[in-house]
């Protein structure tokens, strides 16, 4: 019953194959192996989009604030949503990365920036002294920190406002695969074909082992990601081990039926909470995240039992507020005993 966060799910038999495969003799190093050039070409012709440019890392923060340091001036300002990974989990990690642009966060539900408070958000800094310059790059994430997923249209009116203002947007994809196949769209459908320049295409959530990429779809974009990546770290020696994860992960459609199996246990437990006395369900369920209110003692047998999840303040004093995130690897079974101890009485 473990429904702290998809990174506590173990790493796909698939992708441990994968990596027993690669791990035969000498390759070589930071790149510029076979297997991290096969998979520029496969992401390439998996996202319809030739002149790519693709880099691999081992943290979602790392892709997030090297591609928004790429995108950004130091003295712009970067627009997320108020409750976006980059604004409240990443100790200001982009503002250092971009050497000081500050993250400005905007309203919306579900973690989705509402574009009429992102054109306002925009228009005020455009309205001051120096225009067009302070406004940086728009980042939106695709599952929402909140659970939620944007529409094609709902991303396209995000992008339009970037493009509007002249600067570029950039895609937090964490959970990029888990917001797919719900849309049951394209990658390049929901990328840049919607408007997003670059992408953080996680895989670590969804079965790989700390392997995560940017994707620059305009290469003009990319050229200073490189030296960005090695001056701050982040430039890995060992990436044929990254590429290999990643590769298996595409075969066969591997990644979707990941992201399918933590969706679908999400579903199931939305489905047995609902309408369960001293369960609140917040909003419904979009990809493989539920946000919930539980009565204490309910919160306070399912600790018991070992359940794990994280809790935080609810809204009312004799509830907790439970987060509950699915994973590849969750069964029937752990869910079926999570809501057995719900429905328990104390
Ligand atoms: C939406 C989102 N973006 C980025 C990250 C950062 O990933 P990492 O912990 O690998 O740095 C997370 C991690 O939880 C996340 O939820």
């Amino acid at each position: 019953m473990h429904f702290a966060s998809d990174n506590a799910g173990p790493v796909a038999p698939e992708i441990m194959d994968a990596l027993i495969r690669a791990n035969d003799g000498h390759a070589m190093a930071y790149g510029t192996d076979h297997l991290t050039q096969a998979l520029e070409s496969r992401l390439r012709e998996l996202f319809e989009a030739p002149e790519a440019r693709v880099f691999l890392l081992t943290t979602g923060t790392a892709t997030n604030v090297l591609a928004l340091a790429t995108l950004t001036d130091p003295w712009q300002s970067v627009f997320c949503h108020r409750d976006a990974h980059i604004e409240v989990s990443e100790c200001n990690a982009p503002e250092f990365y971009t050497g000081g642009a500050k993250l400005i966060g905007v309203d919306g539900p579900t973690g989705k920036i509402d574009p009429g408070a992102l054109r306002s958000a925009m228009a005020s800094l455009s309205d001051q002294a120096s225009p067009d310059t302070r406004c940086g790059t728009v980042s939106l994430t695709q599952v929402t920190d909140l659970g939620g997923v944007y529409t094609l249209d709902h991303i396209r009116a995000v992008t339009d406002i970037a493009r509007e203002f002249g600067v570029p947007a950039h895609m937090d994809g964490a959970r990029f695969a888990n917001a797919l196949v719900e849309l049951d769209c394209s990658p390049a459908g929901m990328t840049w074909q919607a408007g997003i320049d670059a992408l953080s295409f996680g895989g670590t959530k969804n079965g790989l082992m700390s392997a995560e990429a940017v994707i620059f779809f305009n290469p003009a974009h990319a050229y200073e990601f490189e030296h960005r990546r090695r001056r701050g770290a982040h430039l890995s020696s060992k990436q044929r081990y990254i590429a290999a994860q990643y590769l298996a992960y595409l075969d066969d459609g591997l990644w979707l039926d990941l992201a399918r199996r933590a969706n679908r246990a999400a579903a199931r437990l939305e489905a047995g909470l609902k309408g369960l006395a001293g369960v609140t369900l917040v909003h419904p369920r979009e990809a493989n995240m539920l946000f919930t209110e539980l009565a204490r003692p309910i919160h306070a047998r399912l600790r018991d039992a070992g359940a794990v999840y994280y809790a935080s303040k609810a809204s009312r004093d004799d509830y907790v507020a439970a987060r509950l995130v699915t994973n590849w690897a969750t069964t029937d079974a752990d869910v079926d005993a999570f809501l057995a101890i719900v429905r328990s009485e104390g």
